[in-house]
């Protein structure tokens, strides 16, 4: 722990000397999630709906980026006055991988006039083909929002069915979906949720989602529970009446859960998003030291400028709309 204290010591003093602040979502490793005014590190902890409203607003001339390298570009899309930097730039998305620019092009030329609604996880150049962002926070609102009865919906097939099942009652709508998986939330299988459900009758399901949509019409029934964004979770948690509850995400959602609800018992199957655990809190002390030196090229998002600003449309368009 003591080792853990100077590494923080010395990233409060470098954030401060190089006037930088840290952006941080909840799938970090916790060190990653303490906020800096609890001894911390983070300026700003969230989902990616909350870090790229963040990100809008940052003050400092660097923003560290403790989240993968989707986030980090929107957060650059945003501010393109900042430096962004990403500790590991081997934190990518099999979401975001997924799908190209050009799979989007191919997509529009073969469903001419359908509005493309693109998950906030891709990369930039996938954003810039899209007509609006979304989060899994406000992508039922947005996917409502469009008077077209068909929507393109990308890339995360997962989430997708569960939206269509979802806006498929309400107003007609058909989602046309592309094939991207997340491969942390694919692991939530029926079979998992419901050997916990078997062993924990009590138990609510938090589900986000981005889990099979197999599994969710399985987590709700019983006890009940929620699928949603991060943020729905925490919420979902803080109104329930229920001291138990078992997770459908990240791991480390477990450790900001219990965190926040100490008086709750979760019990959460251990699947870690790989590319989050790339950022560590030495990278990141790395990345603060790079700042203002030569290597400091290591660590920073750089984006051409006309994919930024086509990028930065369907951003200020999600925004606008949240
Ligand atoms: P949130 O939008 O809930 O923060 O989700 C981010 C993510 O990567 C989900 O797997
Ligand atoms: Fe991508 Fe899934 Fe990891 Fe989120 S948890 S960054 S969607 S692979």
């Amino acid at each position: 722990i003591a080792a853990l204290q100077e590494v923080v010591e010395e990233i409060r003093e470098l954030k401060r000397e190089k006037n930088a602040v840290i952006l941080s979502h909840f799938y970090m490793s916790p060190e990653l999630q303490v906020h800096h005014k609890d001894g911390g590190i983070a300026d700003f902890v969230g989902d990616s709906l909350g870090l790229s409203v963040a990100a809008k607003s940052v003050e400092a001339d660097n923003i560290i980026f403790c989240g993968v390298k989707f986030m980090a570009e929107t957060a650059k899309i945003l501010n393109p006055a900042k430096q962004v930097l990403l500790p590991s730039f081997e934190a990518g998305c099999s979401l975001a991988e997924s799908i190209t620019g050009a799979d989007v092009r191919k997509l529009k030329a073969q469903y001419p006039g359908v509005p493309v609604v693109a998950y906030i996880n891709t990369y930039a150049e996938t954003k810039a083909e899209a007509d609006i962002c979304c989060t899994s926070r406000n992508a039922m609102d947005i996917a409502r929002s469009f008077d077209s009865d068909k929507l393109i919906f990308l890339p995360d097939l997962f989430m997708g069915r569960n939206l269509q099942t979802r806006i498929k009652a309400e107003t007609g709508k058909e989602l046309i979906l592309w094939e991207g998986k997340c491969e942390v939330h694919e692991q939530f299988t029926p079979q998992r949720i419901n050997g916990l459900k078997l062993m924990y009758p009590e138990a609510q399901v938090l589900v986000h989602w981005e889990v099979p949509d197999d599994t969710v019409a399985d987590a709700l029934t019983g006890a009940g529970g929620v699928v949603g964004s991060t943020s729905d979770i925490l919420r979902f948690v803080g109104e329930s009446k229920s001291r138990q509850f078992i997770l459908g995400s990240e791991c480390d959602l477990g450790a900001t859960l219990r965190g926040m609800y100490p008086e709750k018992e979760f019990i959460v199957p251990c699947i870690k998003c790989p590319h989050m655990k790339q950022i560590t809190i030495q990278r990141t002390l790395e990345a603060l030291r790079a700042i203002g030196t030569e290597s400091e090229r290591l660590y920073t998002v750089d984006l051409a400028e006309d994919i930024r600003q086509s990028a930065l449309l369907p951003i200020e368009r999600m925004l606008a709309f949240s």
